[in-house]
C-alpha cells in the first residue's frame, strides 16, 4: 500500500472539486492509512520550487460546500498550452516532475481535470507513474461518463437565472436572450432552457435559422404572450455559419447572444436584451447532487488506486461509478442528439431550436 499519495486540480474549476479533494483525503487516510499531499496549481506545483501542502482531515474539514479549489489551477504552460483554442503539448517536464515527486515522497496521484490535464495524467502512467483521474467539467461533454459535478450546480444557476429573466421580460413585453457555457455542446442550455421554461432553445448540435427565431417571437406575440426567452449556449451557431469567438486569438467562445438580441432588435419591433451568465456558472457551492457526486467520485478514484487498478479515469455509467481507461477518457464527446427524447419532449411542450426543419414541420 502507499504510504502517501498526492491529488491536483488542472484547468477551469468547476463546483464540487472541493468536495472531491475532501472525499480523497478522508478515505486514503480513514480507510487506508495514507498520507495525503496537496499539490498546487495542477502539475506546475511539482515542477522547480515545488508548491505543496499536507492535507488532512482537519485541514479539509469545511471545505465541502466550498467554491473553486483550495489546491488552485493555474496553469503556466509548462505541459500544455492554448494556441488558437487547442492545447498544445511542449515537451513535457516529465522526468523533473517525476523526480520531484520522488523526492517529496509522492508515490502515486489522484488527477483532477479535463481533457487536457488527464491526457497529462496518461503520460505519467506511461512511464509508469501510479495515476487514477478524476473527470470534471460543468460542460457535461465527456461520453465516458453519464454525469461530470459541476454540471447540475451550472444548470440550477442558469435556471435561476431564467426564472429571474422571466418576470422582468413580463413586465416589458421584452425579449430576453441568455447565454450560457458548454463549449460545443448544448447540454446547459437544453437543460436549464427545459427547467427555466425559456420559449426558444438554441443549441450547437441544431443550427438555427434566424426566421425560425422571428417566427416564435411573432406567434407567442399574435397569441397575446407578448415576451419571449431564448437561451443560447455559447457555441451555437446560425445555419451555415460557425461559432463566434469573443476573441479571436484564443478562441474563446461568446457572442452569439448578443448578436441575436442585435439581430432580433433590427427584424421586429421588440425590445430586445442580453446577458451572458459566463462564470457565475462556475463559481461558488456545488448543489447537493455535486456535492454527493464528486464525493463518491473521490472515494471510488482513491480505492482504485489502493486496489491496483491504474492508469483509469472513474466514471459515472448507469448510476454506478465504474472506472475507464485513461487513455478512453476523454476520446469522444458527448453532444445531444437532435432526435433525443428531451429535444423531443422540449418540442412537444412548444418550445422550438428554430431549426429550418421544424418552420417546415408548422
Ligand atoms: O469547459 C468549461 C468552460 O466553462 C466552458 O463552458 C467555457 O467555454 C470555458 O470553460 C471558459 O473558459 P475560461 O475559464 O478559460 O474562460
Amino acid at each position: 500500500m502507499y504510504k502517501q499519495i498526492g491529488i491536483l486540480t488542472g484547468g477551469g474549476d468547476a463546483p464540487g472539486l472541493n468536495a472531491v479533494i475532501r472525499s480523497v483525503v478522508r478515505t486514503a487516510t480513514l480507510q487506508f492509512g495514507m498520507k495525503v499531499i496537496g499539490i498546487e496549481d495542477s502539475f506546475e506545483g511539482i515542477l522547480g520550487e515545488t508548491h505543496t501542502m499536507s492535507l488532512t482531515q482537519k485541514s479539509v474539514s469545511g471545505i465541502l460546500p466550498r467554491g473553486g479549489t483550495i489546491l488552485g489551477t493555474r496553469n503556466r504552460g509548462s505541459f500544455v498550452k492554448m494556441v488558437n483554442g487547442q492545447p498544445v503539448y511542449p515537451e513535457m517536464p516529465i522526468g523533473e516532475a517525476l523526480a520531484n515527486l520522488d523526492i517529496l515522497g509522492i508515490e502515486a496521484l489522484i488527477v483532477l481535470g479535463g481533457e487536457g490535464t488527464l491526457a497529462i495524467a496518461e503520460q505519467f502512467h506511461k512511464r509508469g507513474f501510479p495515476v487514477v483521474g478524476v473527470p470534471k467539467t460543468i460542460d457535461n461533454d465527456l461520453a465516458a461518463t453519464e454525469l461530470t459535478f459541476g454540471f447540475m450546480t451550472a444548470i440550477d444557476i442558469a435556471t435561476e437565472a431564467l426564472d429571474r429573466l422571466h418576470t422582468t421580460a413580463a413586465s416589458h413585453d421584452r425579449v430576453m436572450v441568455l447565454e450560457v457555457m458548454g463549449r460545443h455542446t448544448g447540454w446547459i442550455a437544453l437543460h436549464a432552457g427545459l427547467a427555466g421554461s425559456a420559449d426558444i432553445i438554441l443549441i450547437p448540435e441544431i443550427p438555427f435559422d434566424f426566421d425560425a427565431v422571428i417566427d416564435k417571437v411573432m406567434e407567442r406575440d399574435r397569441k397575446g404572450s407578448r415576451f419571449t426567452n431564448i437561451v443560447v449556449a455559447e457555441g451555437a451557431m446560425e445555419v451555415g455559419k460557425h461559432e463566434m469567438y469573443q476573441d479571436a486569438g484564443e478562441l474563446r467562445l461568446g457572442g452569439i447572444g448578443d448578436y441575436i438580441t442585435r439581430t432580433v432588435a433590427k427584424r421586429t419591433d421588440k425590445e430586445c436584451r442580453s446577458v451572458v451568465l459566463g462564470h457565475l456558472q462556475r463559481g461558488g457551492s456545488p448543489n447537493a447532487f455535486d456535492r454527493m457526486l464528486a464525493t463518491n467520485f473521490g472515494a471510488c478514484a482513491v480505492r482504485a488506486l489502493a486496489g491496483g487498478d491504474l492508469g483509469k479515469m472513474v466514471a459515472l455509467q448507469a448510476g454506478t461509478v465504474v472506472t475507464v481507461p485513461l487513455a478512453e477518457a476523454c476520446a469522444n464527446l458527448k453532444t445531444v442528439s437532435p432526435a433525443g427524447q428531451l429535444v423531443r419532449s422540449a418540442r412537444d411542450i412548444g418550445i422550438t431550436f428554430a431549426s429550418p426543419k421544424e418552420m417546415l414541420v408548422k
